[in-house]
């Protein structure tokens, strides 16, 4: 028997083909739940889901295409039915120093990070309310609790994230969705891998439990909010850093 069980649940993970997203679909999946992912890439999204078994779909997407993202939503629910939990997860990094912060690499952070998460809560959240049931999970990051030098766009993003999280949290719960994040601290995927050898060594000591994180980690913790375990808990931020920000 599964410990947290999900059957008949559809749960949309953006960005979910690879990374922490592919984790959590992943996760989802395992726990009964049928998936829909997002990707930029039509044809990857559709291989992934494939993998993924018991009716997974996979569909193109930009989340930061507020066109895109409402076909998409209409696509996934002709095709599995409504949307029980969204995981915003899409996101990426322009990373530089103020001083060479173009207006370009803001917009781009700030369309797809906090902007896609606005597109998708808004094509969802109709639904869910007239349902009286819900769960939105946005993944933020610790960058959004205490900044970063040279992520001024990005912790901008995630911290703007939480910011709609607690309200999203605030104006639905009495329809009974509840919306939360999970703040990741350094966890091993694509958007962390060309991190230098010695940035690595001293952000290891930084970490208490000594380990960089994997995307299953954050997955657990996505689990455990989209389930019947999590009930009464709205507009919080789960920080999985391994102890990194105490
Ligand atoms: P990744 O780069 O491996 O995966 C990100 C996914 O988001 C990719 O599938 C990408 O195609 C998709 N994506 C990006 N922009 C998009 C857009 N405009 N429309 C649709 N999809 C888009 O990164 P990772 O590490 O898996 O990150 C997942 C989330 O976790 C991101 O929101 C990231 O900011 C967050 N995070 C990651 C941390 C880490 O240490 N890896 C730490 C804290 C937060």
């Amino acid at each position: 028997m599964r410990a947290i069980d999900l059957e008949g649940k559809v749960a949309l993970v953006t960005g979910g083909t690879r990374g922490i997203g592919l984790a959590i679909a992943r996760t989802l999946a395992a726990a009964g739940a049928r998936i829909a992912l997002t990707g930029r890439d039509a044809a990857r999204a559709g291989e992934v889901a494939s993998g993924l078994g018991s009716g997974a779909v996979g569909v193109a997407c930009d989340v930061a295409d507020a066109a895109q993202v409402d076909a998409a939503v209409a696509e996934v629910e002709r095709t599995l039915g409504p949307i029980d939990i969204l995981v915003n997860n899409a996101g990426l990094t322009r990373d530089n120093i103020l001083l060479r912060l173009s207006e370009e690499d803001w917009d781009t952070v700030l369309d797809a990070n906090l902007k896609g998460a606005f597109h998708t809560t808004r094509a969802v959240i109709k639904g869910m309310m007239k349902r009286r049931s819900g769960r939105i999970i946005n993944i933020t990051s610790i960058v959004g609790l205490i900044g970063n030098k040279g992520q001024a766009n990005y912790a901008a993003s995630k911290a703007g994230l939480i910011g709609f999280t607690k309200s999203i949290a605030k104006e639905y719960a009495s329809r009974n969705v509840l919306a939360n994040c999970i703040a990741p601290g350094f966890i091993e995927t694509d958007m962390t891998s060309a991190l230098p050898e010695e940035a690595r060594a001293s952000l290891l000591q930084a970490i208490a439990l000594g380990r960089l994180g994997q995307a299953g980690d954050v997955a657990d913790a996505v689990l455990f909010l989209a389930s019947g375990l999590s009930g009464y808990i709205t507009g919080q931020v789960l920080v999985v850093d391994g102890g990194m920000v105490l």
